[in-house]
C-alpha cells in the first residue's frame, strides 16, 4: 500500500460497513447513553489492510513526527509540606505529527500517502457520528500518534474550558494500527469516579471512540523481548465538534 485510500470505508470489514451504515445495535449511537464516554470497536478494520497502514506510516510519517513530552514536575515530591499533598498535571511521552500547518513538513507527507483525504472522508466522519449519535460540526483536529517502547500518556481528562467550542465536550475518532512486535499496550479509563476499566489498544487495526471529556490513561508500550525497534503502535485522530445547537445542549459528566 503507496497511500490511504480516499474513502475510510475501503479499510473497513463487513462488521465496520454495518456499523458506519448505522446496522450494528451494539454500537449505534452507543454515546448518546449519558453514562458512556468510550467505545472500543475490534474487528471492524481489514487486517491485511491495517498492516499495511502500519507499514506505510513507519515508511514515511517516522521522519515528520516530533517528540512530544511531559514529565513528572520536578520537586513533586520533596517540595510536598503536608502528607498526600500530590497533585500530577497530565504526564505523556510519545511522538506525534500535528496536521495544521499546511506548509508543514507533516502535513505534506500525510498529504502525499493520502492520510488528509482518507480522514475528511464523509465516511471517516459518518462512522464517527453513528457512534456519537447526533451530528457533528467542523472537525478541528488532525492528528498523528506514534508510541514507541515506553510511550504512554498519564491520567488526564482531555478537558477543554477555555475553548468555548468545546468547553462542552467533543468527540475524538481515534484509529490504531498496533504491531504483533508490541507485548502490549492498554487504555485505562474511568466508570463512576475509578480507574476501573481497560481496553488493549494494540491491535492490527482498532477504534475508539472518546465522548471527552472524561478521565483516561494510556498504559506504557511494552515490546516483545528483542523485537524493539518494531515496536510501535500508530494512531490515527480526528478531533469533532458536535454541530450548532447540539454544541449548546450537550452536558458532559465527568465520571
Ligand atoms: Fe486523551
Amino acid at each position: 500500500m503507496d497511500r490511504f485510500p480516499a474513502e475510510f470505508a475501503d479499510l473497513l470489514t463487513r462488521k465496520g460497513r454495518r456499523i458506519l451504515e448505522g446496522r450494528d445495535a451494539a454500537t449505534r449511537d452507543a454515546l448518546l447513553d449519558p453514562a458512556r464516554f468510550f467505545v472500543p470497536i475490534a474487528g471492524a478494520i481489514e487486517p491485511d489492510r491495517a498492516r499495511a497502514a502500519h507499514a506505510l506510516l513507519d515508511r514515511r510519517m517516522r521522519t515528520a513526527l516530533s517528540p512530544l513530552a511531559a514529565a513528572i514536575p520536578e520537586g513533586s515530591i520533596w517540595n510536598q509540606t503536608r502528607n498526600y499533598q500530590e497533585r500530577l498535571p497530565k504526564t505523556a511521552r510519545s511522538r506525534t505529527a500535528f496536521l495544521e500547518r499546511r506548509t508543514g513538513k507533516a502535513w505534506k507527507t500525510a498529504e502525499a500517502i493520502g492520510l488528509i483525504a482518507m480522514m475528511r472522508s464523509t465516511s471517516f466522519r459518518t462512522f464517527a457520528e453513528t457512534i456519537a449519535g447526533r451530528p457533528l460540526g467542523t472537525e478541528f483536529g488532525q492528528q498523528v500518534l506514534c508510541y514507541g517502547p515506553g510511550d504512554y500518556a498519564g491520567p488526564h481528562t482531555d478537558h477543554h474550558p477555555e475553548d468555548a467550542r468545546a468547553a462542552k465536550g467533543y468527540i475524538d475518532f481515534h484509529v490504531s494500527f498496533g504491531s504483533p512486535a508490541v507485548a502490549h499496550q492498554y487504555l485505562v479509563y474511568a466508570r463512576d469516579g475509578h480507574f476501573s476499566e481497560m481496553v488493549d489498544v494494540n491491535t492490527p487495526g482498532g477504534i475508539t471512540v472518546y465522548r471527552l471529556p472524561f478521565w483516561h490513561y494510556t498504559t506504557p508500550l511494552i515490546a516483545r523481548r528483542g523485537r524493539e525497534a518494531a515496536a510501535r503502535r500508530w494512531v490515527v485522530l480526528g478531533t469533532f465538534l458536535f454541530a450548532g445547537a447540539a454544541a449548546q445542549v450537550f452536558r458532559g459528566r465527568q465520571a
